[in-house]
């Protein structure tokens, strides 16, 4: 065991802010968020040029996130969490009380509280790296459910985990839940790596909840990441303004647009930001030229079948144990089990 001096081995903490119940702890991993400039400066100079999707989510990108969930347009929020409701019971009944339940990517933690009810877990543990998202979200479910042990995790969860805590928790299972499609960020072969952790984790007789969206009709994907209202393209064109604000760049917005569509032989929604003129940018000192028409990758977005997806957990160790899909046969959520 390594010592607590180790930054992926924090001592618990207490709240800087107080805590509600007494039931509540917080680890602090301490997640790498200082990387931002590195990452932006080699995916300027990559070639394509891209950015990872995680720096979309400053406090403007998850307000914008947020107005991305309630357009008509933007069928997969609503799906899953609908899907959530109508099989809330079901889920419980195949996965058994008294697990330990972890979240990765809690945010707002609304499908949670679905979940929470029926589950009725030993324990909670949300792991969120946006610090404020993790202490209001704890805070809420805490009051909604005062007998629940909570166990806040401030780390990257896409990074290896270490939480030896966990194993003071006498629980029937483990239970990793990690809803919203998140894992289609993740190329299949990083996606395939990723279950491998999450199997590590969850353990011997383990389980896992995924939401995952579907493969559809090519309009359907389009018209949701190219929103009437133009939500989604301003959370694309957020990045530059982050970058501008936090990375002392000079990226005029007006030079920039939104393109997203769906890459048919890749099985993905690709998102970039393409320059419409010819320019010549800087970020901290650094000057990057863009052509006219050149892109920056900003996002994948990778839709699978039921059958690609359970042939990619099996890949990695998990046995597909149930799925659930809403009647339109937009989203999934899979039970796989260790
Ligand atoms: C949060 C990654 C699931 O891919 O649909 C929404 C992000 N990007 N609109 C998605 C997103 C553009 C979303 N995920």
């Amino acid at each position: 065991m390594k010592s607590s001096a180790s930054p992926l081995l924090s001592p618990l903490l207490p709240s800087p802010v107080s805590s509600p119940a007494p039931l509540i702890s917080f680890i602090d991993l301490q997640p790498d968020v200082g990387r931002f400039l590195d990452d932006v400066l080699a995916g300027l100079a990559a070639s394509p040029k891209a950015l990872s999707p995680k720096y979309f989510y400053d406090a403007r990108g998850s307000e914008l996130f947020e107005a991305i969930c309630e357009l008509p347009e933007y069928y997969p929020t609503r799906t899953e969490l609908a899907l959530m409701r109508d099989q809330a019971a079901e889920m419980a009944a195949q996965i058994g009380e008294g697990g330990l339940l972890i979240e990765f990517g809690s945010g707002a933690s609304i499908k949670t509280e679905v979940l929470l009810h029926t589950l009725r877990p030993v324990a909670y543990v949300p792991i969120e790296i946006a610090a404020e998202a993790l202490q209001a979200s704890t805070t809420r479910l805490a009051a909604e459910f005062p007998q629940l042990p909570i166990i806040a995790v401030c780390a990257d969860y896409m990074q290896p985990l270490r939480l030896p805590q966990l194993a003071l928790i006498k629980a029937s299972r483990r239970v990793i839940y990690f809803p919203g499609s998140t894992i289609g960020n993740l190329t299949p072969a990083e996606a395939q790596a990723f279950l491998v952790r999450a199997l590590e984790l969850a353990g011997p007789g383990g389980a896992m909840l995924i939401g995952v969206d579907l493969k559809k009709d090519p309009e359907l994907l389009h018209a949701a990441y190219n929103d009437a209202q133009g939500v989604t393209a301003e959370f694309n064109l957020n990045l530059l303004r982050r970058m501008n604000r936090e990375l002392a760049a000079d990226f005029d917005l007006d030079r920039f647009r939104h393109v997203a569509f769906y890459n048919a032989a890749a099985g993905r929604i690709e998102m970039h930001l393409e320059s419409l003129c010819e320019q010549t940018v800087t970020v901290s000192g650094r000057s990057f030229v863009f052509g006219a028409g050149e892109r920056m990758h900003t996002e994948n977005s990778c839709k699978y079948s039921v059958a690609e997806f359970q042939r990619l957990a099996q890949a990695a160790g998990f046995r597909p144990e149930q799925v659930w899909v809403d009647a339109a046969s937009l989203f999934s959520v899979h039970l796989l089990c260790a």
